[in-house]
């Protein structure tokens, strides 16, 4: 890594910022309502097979909660009689304020109730077993979550752990023909952040059983071509994971970066636009 950059993810604010403007810039929720409209109502059939009058629910790393409430909804409609609970793991204190502004909103009529749980997974995790508390989950999932733990494999195999009989674990990552996945594999080690993409070696290692959706997803990196376009630094600042990173990348970087970012292993030109594969991967585990 180059001594001067730093990791965007330290940066809470310019971090929502980028995350922001990525969300805006690109189709990745709308792919994801995609999956859950297709593939997830007969994901979540088992589930229900407990016969049980509530569904235990847990969300790790979810932001400010648009994704996990589209979930909610699916399952409140797979199961309208069944009282739903929801626990909620965030670190982000803002974000876990903005998700309970968008229940209010709209999750009146899903039966539903939360608990929130503002720390890392690894707190969650301690929490638990410092309670020697047991609490099983029908349904657990994790979005765009993996890359910022300390460790992806004891993470899922925790998790996993507290699945319920006939539970499900999903999770969502870029696809490995996304242009994230080209990216990182040529820069990463030049990047602030060492993240892995990689859950599907980890899955095999700890011989999993699962299946794997996938959709198509673009984003839009136009304005990261255009020199002191302040929303294309915040976009490559997202892409590369390092705040500042025009400023702060060595030359002979960001001139391999900008110029790779153009390549068809990332991305495409449509009308003069440059779009980036922000191809999506739906990882399903058993219980
Ligand atoms: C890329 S965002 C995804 C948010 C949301 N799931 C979505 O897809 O819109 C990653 C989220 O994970 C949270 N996060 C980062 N590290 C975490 C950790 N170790 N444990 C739990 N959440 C974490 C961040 O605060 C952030 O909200």
């Amino acid at each position: 890594m180059e001594s001067s950059m730093k990791s965007l993810s330290s940066f809470h604010d310019r971090y929502l910022k980028s995350f922001k403007l990525f969300l805006e810039r690109s189709t990745e929720h709308q792919c994801m309502k995609k999956f859950f409209d297709n593939d997830l109502p007969d994901i979540i059939n088992s589930i229900g097979k407990r016969g049980v009058s509530c569904l235990n629910v847990l969300g790790i790393g979810s932001g400010s909660g648009e994704m996990d409430l589209a979930i909610l909804e699916k399952i409140h409609s797979k199961y309208p009689g069944v009282s739903i609970h929801n626990e909620v793991v965030e670190p982000n204190a803002g974000l876990i304020s903005k998700y309970k502004e968008l229940v209010k909103e709209k999750g009146q009529g899903l039966n539903a109730s939360f608990t929130w749980n503002q720390m890392y997974t690894t707190d969650y995790e301690k929490q638990n077993k410092e309670r020697k508390e047991s609490k099983k989950f029908d349904f657990i999932h994790m979005i765009q979550l993996l890359y910022f733990v300390e460790n992806a494999h004891d993470t899922i195999k925790y998790f996993h752990s507290i699945l319920e009989r006939n539970g499900k674990l999903l999770i969502i990552q870029t696809a490995n023909d996304s242009g994230w996945s080209s990216l990182w594999t040529k820069f990463g080690s030049r990047f602030p952040t060492s993240i892995s993409l990689d859950v599907q070696n980890v899955l095999a290692e700890m011989k999993m059983k699962y299946q794997i959706y996938e959709h198509s997803s673009d984003f839009d990196i136009t304005e990261c071509f255009i020199e002191g376009n302040e929303n294309g630094d915040c976009l490559l600042d997202f892409l590369t994971d390092s705040a500042d990173f025009r400023k702060t990348a060595p030359e002979d970087l960001k001139s391999e970066v900008l110029q790779h970012l153009h390549q068809p292993a990332c991305s495409r030109e449509e009308n003069k636009k440059i779009l980036f594969r922000n191809n999506l991967k739906f990882i399903v585990i058993d219980y």
